[in-house]
């Protein structure tokens, strides 16, 4: 990494759908070693921000830089910066023939031409690092949830990305799996590991996130220290939402207890 540069750097970004423009002028930086939380509500965008930093979606004008290397130059390789990210969905979207090891081995071996021995090592100490050591030849299908979205997240971590994107990892979780993924989000955190996550966990945001920042209609409403928006957010409309998450009594019934509707 260069010195002094942002791990992740986006500057005047845009990004339309047809005639849907749903980032409209996105600016915001995430230092090395830095967790920025993204909250806000429904079709605000966050999922279109996460997927423009690592090109899963083209930008429609605006740059974004990693590590100091502009990603959104048209010269750029793909597969390199992809590799240099790591994703984590909301659907952990693992191999069901593959065991835990052979989903963390795979891209290892495929995209980063590991030989088997290495990538397994590999493989294995990363599934351990989130827990999941005595599972290593276990098939998904036997795994819970929260067991499954670990696998995903030593999935990610085994190609030795430099920052990690998380979009709403706990959301499709039964509440009782939530904390052992967090819990594993939070040691990645103290690990030094930079990290821009999409969560509506607002006790994570305030715990671990450095800043949060608040989107509403494709912009940044709102960023700050992470206990500070949380707390006592400026902007009515971080307000407002805050109070519907915060209170889901207030919130419409639909989605996971403490979520909002997605
Ligand atoms: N591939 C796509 N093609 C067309 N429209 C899209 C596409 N992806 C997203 N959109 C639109 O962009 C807007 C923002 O969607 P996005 O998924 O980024 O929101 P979000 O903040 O992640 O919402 P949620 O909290 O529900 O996940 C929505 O209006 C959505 O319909
Ligand atoms: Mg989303």
């Amino acid at each position: 990494m260069k010195d002094g540069a942002s791990a992740i750097e986006i500057r005047d970004l845009y990004k339309s759908f047809g005639t849907n423009e749903v980032l409209r002028g996105i600016d915001f930086h995430v230092d090395p070693g830095e967790v920025v939380c993204v909250i806000g509500p429904s079709g605000s965008g966050k999922s279109t921000l996460l997927r423009c930093v690592n090109l899963l979606e083209l930008p429609s004008a605006g740059t974004v830089r990693v590590a100091g290397a502009e990603i959104t130059d048209p010269e750029v390789d793909l597969d390199a910066v992809r590799r240099r990210i790591g994703m984590v969905f909301q659907s952990f979207n693992l191999f069901p023939h593959l065991t835990a090891l052979g989903n963390v081995t795979i891209a290892q071996r495929k995209v980063l031409k590991r030989a088997r021995d290495e990538a397994e090592r590999i493989g294995r100490a990363n599934l351990e690092r989130v827990g999941l050591a005595d599972k290593i030849d276990a098939y998904p299908g036997k795994l819970s949830g929260g067991q499954q979205q670990r696998v995903a997240i030593a999935r990610a971590l085994a190609m030795g990305p430099e920052v990690m994107l998380f979009d709403e990892p706990t959301s499709a979780l039964d509440p009782e799996l939530v904390g052992d993924v967090l819990g594993v989000m939070r040691g990645l955190a103290e690990e030094g590991m930079t990290m821009l996550v999409v969560t509506h966990e607002m006790s994570f945001a305030r715990e671990v996130a450095d800043r949060v920042v608040f989107m509403d209609g494709g912009v940044v409403v709102e960023e700050g220290p992470a206990a500070r928006v949380v707390s006592d957010p400026r902007h009515e409309r971080t307000r407002s939402f805050l109070s519907r998450v915060l209170d889901p009594a207030a919130a419409p019934a639909h989605g996971p207890a403490g979520d909002v509707p997605g």
